[in-house]
């Protein structure tokens, strides 16, 4: 990092200890107990910035998190959706709901990503784009052929082609059709590619900053310290490793 400023914890190795989240039910160890017993004078469970990731500014952005926090593949994911919906001519609240529609799993949490991410951007967008984001979770499993949407046959192979969603997906489905923000959910499933399909030429977050000023509320003490009931997911992202 170009800046001098000391990393916390200085003169002890810090332990990482992964999210319960993410270890539950695999065959990663369970490094809490391990790690908890190591712990003396000279090892500590890290809090705090952690020197294998970038340093996020104070008063961190959007853009921030796309270019310090996300992964590769899907921040090019996202960025191309939104890049697909621009060059269609929709209108902003589509291209930002595009932009922003997986936005958990590039560095939070994957499972049930469009509710956490709805979540996570309510505070600063219209309404309409959080409730998009919720919904797309849903709708990306169900068909309309009105709208020439079809079940992903990319699904068929990552989940097996007698994968059923749970109740709770359906419910959820039905309801977004029939409501009047549908179709602004319904276009994230229908720019939603893969990165497989992807565009020759990369785009950058800085192609969308004209929108994301018109559309997205950056607090002025910066995304995470702003007080607001989603900050403390944007901690978590900026501080994945913090043991507590
Ligand atoms: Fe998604
Ligand atoms: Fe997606």
């Amino acid at each position: 990092m170009s800046d001098n400023k000391p990393w916390p914890q200085a003169g002890r190795e810090r332990l990482i200890v992964p999210q319960p989240v993410g270890t539950y039910g695999t065959d990663l160890p369970d490094l809490r107990a391990e790690m908890l017993g190591k712990v003396d004078a000279a090892h500590v469970l890290m809090m705090g910035d952690n020197p294998a990731l970038p340093r996020m500014p104070e008063k961190p952005t959007l853009q921030d998190f796309f270019n310090l926090r996300m992964n590769e593949s899907t921040r090019r994911h996202l960025l191309e959706s939104a890049k697909r919906a621009k060059d269609d001519g929709r209108n902003d609240k589509v291209v930002l709901a595009c932009m922003l529609h997986d936005i958990t799993n590039a560095c939070l949490i994957r499972t049930d990503h469009g509710y956490w991410g709805s979540q996570l951007i309510a505070p600063y967008v219209d309404e309409e784009v959080a409730w998009a984001v919720k919904y797309h979770q849903a709708l990306r499993y169900t068909p309309d052929p009105a709208v020439n949407y079809e079940y992903p046959e990319l699904y068929l192979q990552l989940f097996g082609d007698d994968y059923e969603p749970p109740a709770y997906i359906k419910r959820d489905a039905e309801y977004a059709m029939q409501h009047k923000w549908y179709m602004t959910s319904r276009y994230i499933t229908l720019y939603d590619i893969y990165f497989f399909d992807e565009l020759d030429t990369p785009v950058g977050i800085g192609e969308f900053d004209d929108i994301i000023a018109r559309n997205f509320r950056q607090p002025e003490e910066g995304l995470g310290f702003d007080d607001s009931p989603s900050s403390h997911m944007w901690r978590t992202m900026i501080w994945p490793n913090n043991f507590l």
